[in-house]
């Protein structure tokens, strides 16, 4: 038996049982890789030339090692009564914020009922691009499903991580008012480079600004910080339903543990991911200066080329030999085979 993100499925397993529609096939599949752990996932790639299909096994994910069971902690629930807010977005959908203007992001959607739609617009035009609708949108750092629900509004398919347990909860039940049960998996936690249990802070005026951080920076503030359960990239590779995938990531400066040769290999060789949308501003949130040489470095030797993807400089190639020090903005990576223009 492994015990990986028991708490996620806790929440999980909630609602699962008050909805029973809620995509319990999967989260059963989830359940026993990450339980049972008996399962040695076989990764294929297909290329289909004329008439001949040809499929070669390209790796596999080993069963993930059992890691001690996490000391449950109590956890310090957000302060503020939730309220249900129409979207302004096209198609409109319903979600859950916090009815409190004090926090960032609830406030914004009480006001506006929107946010980020310049991001959404290019994530859009991503996913359109792919044939047939037959593309995941994998999002990584979902907090309360801003990007996650209009892509299911949209009828994407959808995988979102959320850390937080109280965002992951509050995102949960925008899915289920929105009976998003079939389009998004949504799984309560942090993709990083290690299993088990990983220290988190809370901002309790944004909660987009929740993060992952050192044991030492969790303990100077003990009001604010809690454990989430950490999984890592590849053990989720199984459950993105599609081969072509847009990928998503924020993570508030921890984006570059996660992509890198060594975690996102697999799941690059594997899948088809078509655009890596994320806000880079590693300086201003004190990542580790060559863990982020280290994630740039990954993406040139995957032939990706970053492009700003917000702003005045929207849609321009990037040509920054020092991203770490010179860019602080919302990047687009694409295959340098990609037709920039088309995403913009
Ligand atoms: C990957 O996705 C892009 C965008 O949809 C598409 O143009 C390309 O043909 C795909 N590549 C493969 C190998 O499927
Ligand atoms: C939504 O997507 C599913 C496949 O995931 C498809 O069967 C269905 O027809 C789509 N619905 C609409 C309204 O496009």
């Amino acid at each position: 038996m492994c015990f990986i993100i028991s708490g996620a499925l806790v929440v999980i397993w909630h609602f699962a049982s008050k909805n029973p529609a809620f995509n319990t096939l999967r989260l059963a599949e989830f359940f026993k890789f990450n339980y049972e752990c008996t399962t040695t996932t076989v990764l294929k790639s297909s290329t289909t030339s004329a008439k001949v299909t040809t499929t070669k096994i390209i790796g596999t994910i080993a069963p993930p090692a059992p890691v001690p069971v996490p000391i449950p902690q109590p956890l310090q629930p957000i302060a503020g009564n939730l309220k249900l807010i129409t979207t302004n977005t096209d198609p409109q959908y319903k979600m859950f914020v916090l009815n409190q203007n004090s926090e960032l992001l609830s406030g914004i959607y009480l006001r506006q009922g929107s946010f980020e739609g310049s991001l959404q617009r290019i994530l859009r035009k991503s996913l359109e691009k792919t044939k047939n609708g037959e593309v995941t949108f994998f999002d990584i750092g979902a907090n309360l499903g801003i990007h996650a629900l209009y892509m299911a509004a949209l009828n994407y398919s959808v995988v979102a991580v959320e850390a937080d347990m109280e965002t992951f909860s509050i995102f949960s039940q925008s899915v289920i008012v929105n009976r998003f049960y079939n389009k998004v998996q949504a799984i309560n936690a942090a993709i990083s480079s290690s299993r088990g249990n990983i220290p988190m802070l809370r901002n309790a005026n944004n909660i987009g600004n929740n993060r992952i951080v050192s044991k030492a920076e969790a303990a100077a503030q003990p009001g604010l910080q809690h454990t989430v359960r950490g999984i890592k990239l590849n053990d989720l590779v199984p459950f993105l339903p599609h081969d072509d995938i847009v990928l998503k990531i924020d993570i508030e400066g921890h984006e570059c543990h996660v992509m890198n040769a060594e975690e996102a290999q697999l799941l690059f060789s594997s899948k088809n991911i078509t655009c890596v949308a994320m806000e880079f501003t590693p300086k201003n949130m004190n990542a580790n200066e060559a863990c982020v040489a280290n994630m740039v470095a990954f993406f040139a030797q995957n032939n990706y080329v970053p492009y700003y993807s917000s702003g005045g400089e929207l849609g321009r190639k990037i040509t920054s030999t020092n991203m770490y020090h010179e860019i602080n903005h919302d990047v687009l990576w694409l295959p340098s085979s990609a037709n920039a223009a088309d995403y913009f």
